[in-house]
Order: structure tokens, then sequence, then C-alpha cells
């Protein structure tokens, strides 16, 4: 027997239960490992409080890093012992050990540690088909990162530094300006305080961005529509204060000719030679220091909930693991 964090209804932090488990051997095409660190995303508050449902009782997340323990039938690339880490597939990261489907897995290099690969692989993965595939930044860009000194944005930022755009991020609070600053982004703006709208015009002259990436959703889609130059694309990828509602499309007409998408990871990692692809990029990027991932909350897994609560509460910055 081992232990989960689990929830059998919906609502606050407090939901989650700390529960024993017996994971039973891996099915056919899927492993079996033992986590030795579990990432901590936001996705996984929106799965908890209902806003994306899922059939109860559940599991909790969806990215980790662990040893192989046992592998099921025909499964053929990956042996127990090997080092793993994953972002996607069915709920149940926050866990001791757990079962899932292989072609999920990637081998970790053995130049990045659990740590890194739990706090780097759904945030990573997710600045890397935001940067690189769903608006592919170009050198000399400016790009409008929200959330910036977050687990996310901090990897976005440098990312996009790295690719050699200037960065523009909005932040809540000064002290997370400072952290998105030394992390690539050369205007920190406090949106709690100041018009991001207005502070992007001046900074660009006037023309606007080509590109917002938005995770907070309801409190800044109008507004970061507001930033884009013409043909510009606001991509839609979170909703940290709320869902979008719905709005007149009329506006991307006369705000001019603007493209909006609403992306997610799972579809851009569904084919495995992509999810492969997109894992070697950030490897890579990580491996010659481009890209810093910065570790700044570890909790035990059993305290999941108090984690949940200081996410929800915007008091954490860069990413964070559970540890079993
Ligand atoms: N579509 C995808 O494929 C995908 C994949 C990964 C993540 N995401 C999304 O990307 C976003 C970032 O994820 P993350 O795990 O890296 O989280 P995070 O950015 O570390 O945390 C969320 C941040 O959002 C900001 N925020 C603004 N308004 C907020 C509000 N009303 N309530 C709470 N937070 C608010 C806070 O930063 P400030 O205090 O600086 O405002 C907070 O720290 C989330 O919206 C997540 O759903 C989407």
């Amino acid at each position: 027997m081992t232990h989960a964090i689990r929830f059998n209804k919906t609502g606050g932090p407090e939901v989650l239960q700390w529960e024993t488990v017996d994971v039973g051997a891996p099915a056919a095409g899927e492993v079996a490992v033992r986590h030795h660190a579990v990432g901590l995303n936001y996705i996984d508050t929106y799965h908890r409080s209902g806003l994306y449902p899922v059939p109860l009782p559940s599991g909790l997340g969806l990215e980790g890093a662990g040893v192989v323990v046992a592998v099921g039938e025909g499964v053929s690339d990956l042996v127990p012992g090997d080092r793993v880490a994953y972002a996607g597939g069915p709920l149940g990261a926050y866990s001791e050990v757990r079962n899932l489907p292989a072609h999920r897995v990637v081998k970790l290099p053995a130049s990045l540690s659990f740590e890194q690969g739990a706090a780097m692989m759904l945030q990573g993965l997710t600045a890397q088909y935001l940067l690189r595939r769903t608006y592919r930044v170009q050198p000399g860009d400016t790009v409008l990162i929200h959330a910036a000194a977050g687990g996310v944005g901090l990897i976005a930022c440098q990312w996009a530094k790295a690719l050699g755009a200037t960065v523009i991020g909005t932040v809540g609070s000064d002290a997370k300006a400072e952290l998105a600053r030394a992390h690539g982004c050369e205007h920190p703006i406090v949106y709690t305080r100041e018009n991001f709208t207005e502070r992007v015009r001046e900074i660009t002259g006037g023309a606007g961005v080509p590109v917002v990436y938005d995770s907070i959703g309801k409190d800044t889609f109008m507004d970061s529509l507001r930033c884009l130059r013409p043909l510009g694309m606001m991509v839609l990828f979170g909703a940290a204060s709320g869902p979008v509602p719905p709005f007149d499309l009329g506006l991307l007409n006369t705000l001019g000719s603007l493209f909006v998408t609403r992306p997610s990871i799972a579809a851009y990692t569904a084919k495995r030679e992509d999810l492969l692809a997109m894992a070697n990029e950030l490897f890579d990027v990580v491996g010659s220091g481009k890209v810093r991932v910065e570790i700044n909350q570890r909790y035990a897994l059993k305290d999941a909930a108090q984690a949940h609560r200081d996410l929800e509460a915007r008091r954490t910055t860069g990413s964070t693991i559970l540890l079993p």
C-alpha cells in the first residue's frame, strides 16, 4: 500500500485528502513510477475546484519525476531503474507511486535532477509550445507575458529573451517585478497598480505587441486585446482570475484583424514525436543555462492543500514542488 492525495468532491483546498491506496501492477502499455518529486500547477486548482470537471473520486496532478519500478506488457523502451519525468496524462501525480501510460513519459537526462524534472516539465513544455509554435517569437519582437514571476512566467521570460525578444511582463507586486527583471523581463509592470495597456503602448512607442501570452483570463483579456498591434495574436492559455466570458468577435476586426487562440498543452503534446521534440528542446535550453528553473517553494506531498492555498493567494513565485 502507498499514499496519494485524492478528492471525493470539488471545492476548496480542504477537499484534498491523504489516503492509503493500492496501486496494483501496471497494465499493458503502462509503467509504474515511484515519484521523487511532483509538480504543482495552477491547473490542479481548476480540477480541484470543479472549473475543469473530472469524474470523482479522483487523484490529482499531472506532473512528476521519479524512477520506473515496473513496466506493463508491451512496453519496450523503458525498464525498471530508468529516471523519468512527465507532464500530462491521467490525473494522479500527487502520489508516492502511480501507473501511467508509457507514451506520456520521457527519460530524464542525467544532468537534470528529479526536482528540476518535476518543476519544469509542464510549465517548461508550455513555454516551449507558446513561444516556439503558437506564436513563434522572432529576434527583435517585443512580447507581453502576464504573471511573469509565476511558474510558466519565469521560464517564458528567460526563454523569450534568449530568442532575442524584449519582454514586457505583468506582476502583482514590486518584489515580483524584481524577480521577473532578474529573469529576462526588461519591462515589469505591476498591474495591480499600473494600467498595463497604457504602459505597453508607451514602451512600444504606440505600436503595440505582436503577441500577448495571457494566463490570467477574465481580469486581463479585454485589456490584453488592446495591447496588440494589427494582426497580432492573443494567446489565452489560462484562467487564474476566472474564465473569459463570451465576447463580440467584431472587436477583433475593429482592433486590427486580431487572432485569438485558446491552446492547451494536451493538444500540443498529444503525438509522441511532438512530446519528445518539445522535451528535447526544453532540456537543451535548461541544460545550456539559458533558462533556469527556479524552485521557490517545496511542500511535503501530504501538505498539498497548503500549497494550493499559497498558489491561489498569489504567494508563490517560480515553480513549486511537492515531495513524497
Ligand atoms: N493552457 C496550457 O497549456 C497551460 C499549461 C500550463 C499552465 N497554464 C496556465 O498558466 C497559468 C500559470 O500557471 P502556473 O502553474 O505557472 O501558475 P503561476 O503563474 O505560478 O501562478 C498564477 C499567478 O497568476 C497571477 N494571478 C493573477 N490574477 C490572479 C488571481 N485572481 N488569482 C490567482 N492568481 C492570479 C499571480 O501572479 P501575480 O501576483 O504576479 O499576478 C499568480 O502567482 C495558469 O493560468 C495556468 O492555468 C496553461
